[in-house]
């Protein structure tokens, strides 16, 4: 029998004279859900989600929920990951297709491959991978974690990092050590480029330039700080600067300007196509859909055990980790 076919968001079938808000506060009680959502994600989102954070954070909060279903709103191998680390709850994503460049550009079969090369080598995966990438790793990190992942192996083992070359990158120089690099990267952070940044500069000269790992070395040289999408935020909140070019999906700006009201926010722009910064597959997810998910508890995300517990391995050394 031929599978049968995906779930599709069928947004005719919402009433537009609906309250959408009010509408997903109803669900998420008589589903028992809890609604996670990443800081890239549209603002009505964040404002709605019980907890917004970065991909350690959210990780950390689906393992310990005792919600019945969660509504994640971020991208596929985000609430995969909640799926692996809570495999008795429901895990509904609002679009399947809200992907993630750097894990769709590293098939877990072309993988497997390309590390046959490495077979002495431990293998630390960046989350935005698939299961099927987590279950070929040892351990796998985020980029709030990423240096302290890497500190926690032996010096003398030979590592190989996948599947962002540019937060390897920046780890080898924050740790002194040298890894083999998948060559994958972020279609958005590699939109940022130092000419692009070097204007910005000069138009801003007391600005504060804060950007993601995710970002091209010629960019995260220039810049004051590096960081997570969370350390980012606390950066902002906590430093006395009154003004930051942000390098990242512009989705954070929502939570800085919360935490800080009162400072100029300057994202750098894309330098190509619409110069918007904006992650396509983050921002497939819409308040529309996240109703239409605790509606029909679809798309939801299913895993073959197998794998499951494979991959489970490799995220569970990284949160043994603190
Ligand atoms: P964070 O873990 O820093 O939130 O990053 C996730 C991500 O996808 C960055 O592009
Ligand atoms: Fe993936 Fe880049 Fe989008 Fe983050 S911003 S989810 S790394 S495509």
């Amino acid at each position: 029998m031929p599978a049968p076919l995906p779930y599709v968001p069928d947004l005719g079938s919402i009433d537009p004279s609906l309250d959408l808000v009010a509408e997903i506060q109803r669900l998420r009680k008589e589903r028992g859900a809890v609604i996670l959502a990443h800081y890239y994600q549209e603002p009505e989102i964040q404002d709605l989600a019980d907890f917004v954070g970065d991909s350690l954070q959210l990780s950390q909060q689906a393992a310990r929920t005792g919600a019945e279903v969660i509504a994640f709103c971020g991208v596929h191998f985000m609430a995969e990951t909640a799926k692996i680390l809570s495999p008795d709850r429901r895990v509904v994503l609002p679009d399947l297709d809200a992907g993630c460049s750097l894990a769709d550009r590293c098939p877990a079969d072309q993988f497997q491959a390309w590390l046959k090369d490495y077979p002495d080598h431990a293998v630390v995966s960046y989350i935005n991978c698939s299961a099927g990438v987590k279950a070929l790793s040892d351990i796998i990190c985020t980029s709030s974690n990423a240096v302290r992942v890497v500190e926690s192996l032996p010096r003398d083992r030979k590592i190989v990092f996948a599947p962002d070359r540019h937060l390897g990158k920046w780890v080898m120089g924050q740790t002194g050590r040298d890894m083999v690099l998948f060559p994958g990267f972020c279609i958005v952070h590699e939109q940022f480029t130092a000419k692009r940044l070097a204007a910005l500069m000069a138009q801003h000269p007391g600005a504060k330039v804060i950007v993601h790992p995710e970002c091209d070395a010629t960019v995260s040289r220039m810049a004051d700080f590096v960081g997570s999408t969370a350390a980012l935020i606390r950066f902002v909140k906590e430093q006395p600067a009154l003004s930051f070019i942000v390098g990242t999906e512009a989705g954070i700006l929502h939570q800085m300007r919360k935490v800080r009201p009162e400072v100029e926010l300057i994202p750098i722009p894309a330098d190509s196509g619409c110069n918007c910064s904006l992650c396509p597959y983050m921002k497939l997810n819409s308040l529309e859909k996240l109703y239409l998910a605790l509606r029909d508890l679809q798309p939801e995300i299913t895993l073959e055990e197998g794998l499951r517990i494979r991959a489970r391995r490799a995220v569970q050394a990284m949160l043994d980790l603190g």
